[in-house]
């Protein structure tokens, strides 16, 4: 018989889910709640898109897009029960929420090497316990062990509609439908892309928020949250 040692993993909450599902809001909101940290892990892929719009390097061939992310030194920093996003010594997180770099991270995000270089800065953050993490495929991936699993989903037209007032807020007004088509297209890219998909782990519960206010949401994780 095979011995399997016993490995304590420290507590983690992962929450994947598609495009304006509203999982950052959520994940801050229990992170928040319970006093850990909350790490958004999409601002690291939209931090590379943002650095190779700079560059004028968003069309360049793989090659010389990774070779740009390898140097780019992408560090996740711990402020307020948020993390920052650092290229080098420069905080660029407030800068990454526009439809530009959030397609050209949905795009690039399908590349092994950006994937590579990510998955050690999200496994050490959580490595400390903690953290509630949100993304695409923390709970198949990043952190299979993790001590919850939730799979957030909602209605198409209501996701639509919370990221056309997101953008309305940032002082971008776009028709309800140009915003819905552009969550169809991201939906389509992140869930049918060979590498780490949007899909469900089979031992993660689903979350439908359509219908819920986020107060509601963070019980209900809470609820199930083995303590
Ligand atoms: O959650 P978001 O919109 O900020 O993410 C932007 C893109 O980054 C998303 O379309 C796919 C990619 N992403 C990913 O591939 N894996 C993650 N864990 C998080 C984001």
């Amino acid at each position: 018989m095979t011995e399997h040692p016993l490995v304590a993993h420290p507590p983690t909450i992962a929450i994947d889910g598609p495009s304006a599902s509203g999982k950052s809001t959520l994940a801050r909101a229990v992170a928040r709640t319970l006093g850990w940290v909350h790490a958004d892990t999409g601002s690291l892929y939209r931090s590379i898109a943002y650095s190779l719009i700079r560059s004028g390097l968003e069309e360049a061939p793989d090659e010389i897009r990774c070779r740009h992310v390898l140097a780019l030194g992408i560090r996740y920093v711990v402020q307020d029960g948020g993390t920052r996003v650092f290229l080098g010594d420069r905080d660029v997180s407030s800068e990454l929420r526009t439809e530009e770099v959030g397609r050209l991270a949905s795009s690039v995000s399908q590349l092994p090497c950006v994937r590579e270089a990510l998955l050690r800065t999200q496994r050490d953050l959580a490595d400390k316990g903690h953290v509630v993490m949100d993304g695409r495929d923390i709970g198949t991936i990043i952190l299979p062990e993790a001590t919850l699993k939730v799979f957030l989903v909602a209605d198409p037209k209501v996701r639509a509609e919370r990221r056309r007032m997101e953008l309305e807020s940032n002082g971008v007004s776009l028709p309800l439908d140009a915003v819905l088509k552009e969550i169809q297209t991201r939906d389509s890219n992140d869930r049918n892309r060979a590498l780490a998909p949007l899909v469900k782990a089979p031992d993660a519960l689903e979350l439908d928020n359509s219908r819920m206010t986020v107060e509601e949401s963070v019980r209900w994780i809470l609820e199930r949250l083995p303590r």
